[in-house]
């Protein structure tokens, strides 16, 4: 096959990281037979430097002329709160979910093998395992709802930002997650807080409606504060998890925090029919910026999520997942994972090793 890749390297490690994924996007393409090329499109920080945007006109319409987005990392200290929006990274962020329609986030929390003792759950918790895959809302609610702020004669400034969802926003949502866990272990939990919002009340009755849809999957409605509390007692218990925008952009960091390793976890971000945007799950860490110590491993499965979700090509995937469990389960660590004590080696190393391995397999 012939597969156009949309680069968006952007700040801090994310051209290190973005290179490595390349390289064993490169070997698989080698292994498998296909062909790739290869699209930079400048969005973030680095775009605001170049260009006084962080969202250059037309980032959308480069985007669409490919087949999938590998996204590095964007963000850093110099385009903070205090600069005007368009130059701040997080807006091009959301707004290139927005305008290519990415409505589904897919962030698999995953304790890999190689890594129980990675995790900062008790031992006998990290040891039943972790995998579940978080599905997040990722185009509506109080992102993207009405903001306002104005000035009232006794209470001083006041703000409002607006939770609005539709039915057929819920629905196609809600799908994705009985869909996939059809492929996985047939649960889905979804979170709310219907005890107080009426935007959960509508997202439980449309999720109840599609449980009846779907018998063969086991259904269940979970508070978000209690899901919350349930992710660090027996993050176990869960397989697939649909949520809301915001909840969905809490309850994904703490999934990542209790498998102890955010530097091996990549995220998918569909729609319907647009290229999908795959990328990891960690920010930019401009603090270790360009000093070969970033860990790529996030990337490097965020392509095998590309070959999964944007190729329908499982077999790949598996090829690049089972790459990276080898070469952790060889002791090979970056930094942020390795043990006190324990020896490390650099960005690029991992990625040539996990390339290696995969033209070994
Ligand atoms: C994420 C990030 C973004 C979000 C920020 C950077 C806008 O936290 O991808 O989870 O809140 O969606
Ligand atoms: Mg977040």
């Amino acid at each position: 096959m012939n597969y156009k890749i949309a680069l968006i390297r952007g700040d801090g490690i994310g051209p290190e990281v973005v290179n490595e994924a390349v390289g064993v996007l490169d070997a698989a393409a080698a292994k498998f037979g296909h062909h790739v090329e290869y699209v930079d499109v400048l969005l973030g920080g680095c775009a605001t430097d170049a260009v006084g945007k962080s969202y250059p006109d037309g980032t959308a319409e480069r985007c669409r002329a490919c087949d999938a987005v590998l996204l590095g990392a964007v963000g850093g200290p110099r385009w903070g709160a205090d600069k005007p929006a368009e130059q701040r990274p997080e807006t091009a962020l959301l707004a290139i979910r927005k305008d290519l329609g990415l409505y589904a986030n897919l962030r698999p929390a995953t304790l890999r093998p190689a890594m129980a003792e990675a995790s900062p759950l008790k031992k006998e918790t990290a040891e039943k395992g972790i995998d579940l895959m978080m599905v997040r809302e990722l185009t509506g609610g109080i992102y993207f709802g009405q903001r306002g702020r104005y000035e009232t004669e006794d209470r001083g400034t006041e703000c409002t930002d607006l939770m609005a969802y539709s039915e057929k926003e819920i629905e196609r949502i809600g799908r994705r997650a009985f869909e996939l866990a059809r492929l996985r272990r047939h649960k889905v939990s979804s979170v709310d807080k219907a005890n107080v919002l009426e935007t959960s009340r509508l997202w439980r009755s449309v999720m109840h409606r599609l449980a009846a849809e779907y018998p063969d999957v086991a259904y269940e409605d979970v508070l978000v504060d209690n899901c919350a509390m349930q992710l660090v007692r027996d993050p176990g218990q869960f397989d697939v998890v649909v949520t809301e925008n915001m909840f969905g952009d809490i309850l994904s960091d703490e999934a990542s925090m209790v498998t102890g390793s955010i530097g091996l976890l990549p995220s998918a971000s569909i729609g319907d029919g647009a290229p999908g945007l795959y990328e990891p799950i960690h920010g930019s860490a401009p603090d270790i910026a360009g000093q070969d110590k970033a860990n790529p491993i996030a990337t490097i499965l965020s392509v095998a999520m590309m070959f999964r979700y944007s190729f329908q090509r499982a077999e790949e995937a598996q090829a690049i997942e089972q790459a990276v469990d080898a070469v952790l389960a060889e002791g090979w660590r970056t930094p942020d994972i390795a043990r006190q004590g324990e020896s490390s080696i650099g960005t690029r190393e991992m990625g040539r090793r996990i390339r290696e391995k995969l033209s070994e397999l």
